[in-house]
């Protein structure tokens, strides 16, 4: 029989590389951990699959300044929603010509703002909104923004977001008239889209808008395919691993660019907006067990539930919604052993809320039994949503430091 000891094989752990191994191993305390390699990585994979778009990274995935520093350094750009998002890339080293103002709702305020700072393309989908960006952003350059579905993917965005395709013709219409430039068009296809179906519909349909505007004389430079590239290290909310067809959907969208450019028959540049699918993969979260307990429910049923020093208000905002694969560290199984003595058990995080829980009906997580307070876990995929999904510290539970690995000068450095 080996007598070695368990260690953590990052090959044989999906969404753990070496270097998060690493520093996750060396963490003492509570904190998120990001791997700046992997993200390079990822953001270079993200080029070769995809020539011909810039990449505009959704920084409210995850806007930590090296994060930012690092994929700029790449030559990427950042999509912001509001006019602190713009001033952080800036001072992260984002160029104001890299950055545009991707959310469509925006107050007056706001647009002055992000003019001031010096942005000039703009997200929008109403003709009061273009009235507004007429007004507080003179001759700036927008894009409006096509409802889509959302069908496939595990957040759809389709109600609080984008126009009619109908609707799309009218407001560039109206932007021009205003002394606007009506630029692009864009689309969101819902976050953590599972389908390469959902990007192919949303493509025909700007096909369609592109179409219409040129029928009436407006041509647009740029197409902007906006975010829903999926991680891929989750689990679903019954802890089964989410498969996303990442190569199908890339193949499907290198399709719909180049029928697109056909259809705009000139000169059509495109743009994509990542946010989870950069960062989610290259951070985890080292936690800590609160405790494993074992109560009857209301109905008499028996349970398992395992409390974690982080959950949705600090760090693991999208719990709700799926699963994270969690590593103990200290309760490995031996060499050439799976599982071990092992309990069902709810998951939850350390508030006063029960909504600080993975689904208690279907998500049961199989963990040791021998679980005790204050034993480390990684809780691994969790790079997106993480820092900026927080809150400021509910039930006195603070927002994680940070540490970033992988940096330029070697090492990990810490944030607070
Ligand atoms: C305009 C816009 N672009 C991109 C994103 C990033 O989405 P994802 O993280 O699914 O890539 C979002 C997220 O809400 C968004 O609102």
């Amino acid at each position: 029989m080996s007598t070695a000891t368990p260690t953590v094989r990052p090959a044989d752990t999906p969404g753990l590389s070496a270097p998060l191994a690493a520093a996750l191993t060396a963490a003492t305390d509570d904190r998120l951990v990001l791997d700046l390699a992997g993200i390079e990585h990822r953001y270079d994979t993200l080029r070769r699959e995809l020539p011909g778009a810039e990449v505009r990274f959704a920084m409210k995935a995850c806007p930590v300044d090296e994060v930012l520093a690092a994929l700029a350094r790449r030559g990427a750009g950042v999509d912001a929603a509001s006019p602190a998002e713009i001033e952080q890339a800036a001072r992260a080293g984002v160029p104001a010509a890299r950055t545009h103002y991707g959310n469509t709702v925006k107050s007056d305020r706001h647009i002055a703002a992000a003019h001031r700072l010096g942005v000039r393309a703009f997200a929008t989908d109403s003709l009061e909104d273009v009235a507004a960006l007429a007004v507080h952003a003179p001759g700036a350059r927008v894009f409006c923004r096509v409802a889509t579905a959302g069908a496939g993917a595990v957040w759809g965005l389709s109600h609080k977001f984008g126009c009619a395709p109908a609707d799309a013709v009218r407001v560039l219409e109206r932007a021009r008239e205003r002394g606007l430039v009506p630029s692009g068009l864009s689309v969101h296809v819902g976050s953590q889209q599972m389908t390469a179906t959902a990007w192919r519909t949303a493509l025909e349909d700007l096909a369609g808008v592109l179409r219409a505007l040129r029928s009436r004389g407006v041509r647009l430079d740029h197409v902007n395919l906006g975010g829903g590239l999926p991680a891929l290290g989750y689990l679903d909310r019954h802890g089964t691993p989410l498969h996303p067809p990442l190569d199908k959907i890339f193949a499907v969208v290198r399709e719909g660019m180049a029928h697109l450019r056909r259809v705009h028959g000139g000169p059509l540049d495109f743009v994509i907006e990542p946010g989870r699918h950069l960062v989610a993969d290259h951070g985890a979260i080292r936690a800590h067990v609160a405790r494993l307990t074992h109560r009857r429910g209301p109905d008499g049923t028996p349970r398992h539930w395992l409390y974690l020093s982080c959950g949705k208000f600090n760090g693991l905002y999208e719990m709700d919604a799926l699963q994270y694969r969690l590593v103990f560290p200290g309760h490995l199984p031996a060499p050439g052993r799976t599982g071990g003595d092992l309990v069902p058990a709810v998951v939850a995080g350390p508030t006063c809320d029960s909504d600080d829980a993975y689904s208690h009906e279907h998500g049961l997580v199989r963990v040791p039994r021998a679980l005790a307070s204050g034993d480390p876990v990684w809780v691994l995929s969790s790079g997106a949503y993480a820092t900026s999904y927080t809150t400021l510290g509910f039930n006195g539970f603070a927002p994680l430091p940070y540490t970033v690995t992988g940096t330029p000068e070697g090492g990990a450095r810490d944030r607070a």
